[in-house]
């Protein structure tokens, strides 16, 4: 049977991934209020890395607290966090899969309720339908905060120590995902959360070294990238994930030149691969949508620097995935959705790309 691109393996350090297709981080609001992962978590990342994806990559799991989206998110701000992450990483290699975990802080876009709840903020004296407290959110400039779903009565600018705190916490949590057993660590920098608020200067006004030319703005996230790279192997892969552009072409904000000078810092920095989304930062974004229409700025990525690009968005056909990788736009394609509406995608995909090396169905189900 002939040999897709997509089921060929990728080699980053000394990790080689099965295949070339993964779950992109997607989140479940799914803990309790404690950050824990719960029996959701091990069933729902389990069945995916069962239908076959080479990289099954966790939801935006929070460095801190406060940078959680909402209460119930996950988290790995803890050693019992790490510990009971631990039986989830070893059933997604079991299965041939390597487990990956996205390191996240929300920024100003925290303390919200869930999507299901209303996805409007909480603030700190109100509670969601569970009864879960909200808590004041960390910004880079809250005069900047964008008109996201109503008011924001509790923002704190980061001074210097909550930076370092922040900084802090990601290398932390870098050293508690390898004690799991994550064998890729993804810093979380695209969304308007965060980090991309320190990178946009649609959302940054500030003044200090932390804001103002491309080199301020973009220092947080090199900090956070160099702790992580500090503290993980060097023989295990970084990923990080950006916004490639704000979609917000009327104003002055982030795109895709920056983002490409961007990846060139990153390479300098140790980072193997930039998984390329887009948008989040401001409700006027105009995003194009429609199949694959991220793609074009995770090639311009990988055409612009020595890192590796993974694509997302809009892809949900096996022969679409596969001529992403074919055709030397991406070295990776996640998918999101198709993975939710499907957890056997990795499967099926194999199948109509008739892929012998690709991932068989389980003994069980055979
Ligand atoms: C997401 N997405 C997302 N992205 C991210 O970087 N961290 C996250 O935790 C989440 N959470 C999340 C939850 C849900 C339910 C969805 C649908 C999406 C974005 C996701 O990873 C992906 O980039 C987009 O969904 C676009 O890809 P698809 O869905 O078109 O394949």
């Amino acid at each position: 049977a002939p040999m897709s691109e997509l089921f060929s393996p990728l080699s980053l350090r000394d990790l080689e991934i099965p295949n070339r297709l993964a779950v992109s981080p997607m989140c479940q609001y799914s803990c309790d209020t404690d950050g824990l992962p719960t029996e959701w978590h091990r069933v729902h990342l389990g069945s995916r890395a069962v239908g076959g994806a080479g990289i099954v990559m966790t939801e935006a799991t929070a460095v801190e607290p406060r940078g959680r989206i909402t209460p119930h998110d996950l988290g790995i701000w803890s050693d019992e966090h790490a510990e009971a992450l631990e039986p989830i990483t070893q059933f997604i290699r079991e299965q041939g899969g390597v487990p990956g975990i996205q390191l996240a802080h929300a920024g100003h876009k925290a303390s919200k309720r869930r999507p299901w709840d209303g996805n409007v903020p909480i603030a700190p004296d109100e509670t969601d339908p569970d009864g879960a407290e909200g808590w004041e959110v960390l910004s880079p400039s809250p005069d900047a905060y964008p008109p996201f779903d109503g008011d924001r009565p509790a923002m704190r600018k980061a001074d210097y120590d909550d930076i370092q705190t922040v900084i802090d916490a990601y290398r932390e949590a870098a050293e508690r995902s390898l004690a799991a057993g994550f064998e890729i660590a993804e810093v979380h920098a695209a969304h308007g959360y965060l980090l991309h608020e320190f990178l946009s200067p649609a959302t940054n006004r500030r003044e200090d070294e932390y804001g103002g030319s491309f080199e301020n703005r973009t220092r947080l996230v090199r900090e956070v990238v160099e702790a992580v790279r500090e503290v993980w192997p060097d023989d295990k892969p970084v990923f990080v994930r950006i916004s490639g552009t704000d979609w917000l072409d009327d104003r002055e904000s982030w795109d895709i030149d920056q983002s490409v000078r961007l990846a060139r810092d990153f390479a300098q920095l140790g980072v193997d691969l930039v998984d390329v989304s887009s948008g989040g930062l401001h409700p006027d974004q105009r995003v194009p949508g429609g199949p694959n229409f991220q793609v074009p700025l995770a090639e311009a990525v990988r055409e612009g620097s020595d890192v590796a690009a993974g694509a997302v968005g809009g892809v949900t056909e096996p022969a679409q995935a596969d001529a992403v990788v074919r055709n030397g736009r991406a070295d990776l394609v996640l998918v999101g959705r198709q993975f939710l509406r499907d957890p056997y995608f990795g499967l099926r995909a194999a199948g109509e790309l008739e892929d012998d090396a690709a991932p068989h169905w389980p003994v069980q189900y055979r």
